[in-house]
């Protein structure tokens, strides 16, 4: 398949990656349907990448024109079989192994035979799916990072029976949407740059789970050190809380590990409460404006 030949991109699940993946192709010319399952999650699609198009013409990444045009390319269809009429599929379901699984398989019912399939997943392996998508050759993960505009960066991950042509062909898609590949020569958990992110977050909240410094002083102590605009905890609000313990309890459980486990539940209390970070207005931090943006935060006043 050449590259050419790929124009319509299907975005399954319209959560905060879908849209940004689905708004960054559009912007780069493509044709994108998004498809959730809750219809209510298509509306709030919809505004959210408006939103979105509005802050990259204020910021001078794209002119009002080209801002309509991208949002004239993309469509929300409910409907699955409909939705399924495209060359490539990316696919930002909840970090669930059993539902990405089972996604996957439903598309590949409805999807065209020479649709490449791509998983957004944070921590699993397309291994863990590659039966399950019915065409193996066409499936590898095609990872983003959040703003997908700014962290321009895509992980591509083959698993042992993605075709060398697959990868070609993401590596130039990616291309072709403004993204910088990373092509990982064996499957990985957690990618390149997430590999050693997940270890500072790790850290960092295993900090705030024992007691040991309060939220604010770990990113206090990260950005002092490091000069950065922001601390991991922050960084963990931006990922989204719900995300952070999706992630966290799955380790948690698959590995018996006790430090991850009180991770966890530490988490746990934030998403039981509906703080799920920056998507929710709160999370260890509230927005817009959170603490560690005011001028005097490092000097803890
Ligand atoms: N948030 C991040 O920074 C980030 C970065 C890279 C990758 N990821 C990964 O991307 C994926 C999505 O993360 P998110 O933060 O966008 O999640 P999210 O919770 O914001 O969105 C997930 C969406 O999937 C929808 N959904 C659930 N079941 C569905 C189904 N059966 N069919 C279609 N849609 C369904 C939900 O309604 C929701 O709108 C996860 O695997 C996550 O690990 C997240």
């Amino acid at each position: 398949m050449d590259i050419k030949e790929i124009q319509r991109i299907l975005i399954v699940g319209a959560g905060t990656m879908g849209q940004q993946i689905g708004l960054q192709c559009a912007m780069h010319g493509y044709q994108v349907t998004i498809y959730d399952i809750d219809p209510a999650m298509l509306e709030t699609a919809t505004a959210q990448i408006k939103t979105y198009a509005a802050h990259l013409v204020t910021a001078g990444h794209l002119s009002e024109v080209e801002a309509g045009a991208a949002l004239a390319r993309i469509s929300t269809n409910g409907d699955p079989a409909e939705a399924a009429q495209a060359d490539l599929l990316s696919e930002s379901v909840p970090e669930e192994p059993e539902l990405k699984a089972r996604v996957l398989a439903q598309f590949n019912q409805l999807c065209p035979l020479h649709t490449i399939f791509t998983t957004n997943t944070s921590m699993l392996l397309p291994s863990m799916f590659a039966e399950a998508t019915g065409r193996p050759a066409q499936f590898a993960a095609l990872h983003f990072h959040q703003v997908v505009w700014e962290s321009n960066v895509v992980d591509i991950m083959p698993h042992p029976g993605t075709a060398p042509e697959t990868v070609a062909l993401l590596q130039a898609f990616a291309k072709r949407i403004g993204q910088i590949p990373i092509v990982l020569q064996k499957e990985h958990n957690g990618y390149v740059f997430n590999s050693m992110l997940s270890a500072l977050n790790r850290a960092a909240i295993s900090l705030a789970a024992e007691g040991v410094a309060s939220i604010e002083d770990i990113d206090r102590a990260w950005m002092g050190v490091m000069k950065t605009p922001i601390g991991p905890m922050g960084i963990l609000d931006v990922i989204g809380l719900k995300t952070a313990w999706d992630i966290t309890d799955y380790w948690a459980r698959t590995l018996d590990d006790p430090e991850l486990q009180k991770n966890a539940v530490f988490l746990k209390k934030y998403v039981d409460q509906g703080q799920l970070g920056v998507k929710t207005g709160r999370g260890f931090y509230s927005y817009p404006d959170p603490a560690y943006q005011q001028p005097g935060f490092l000097e803890g006043e």
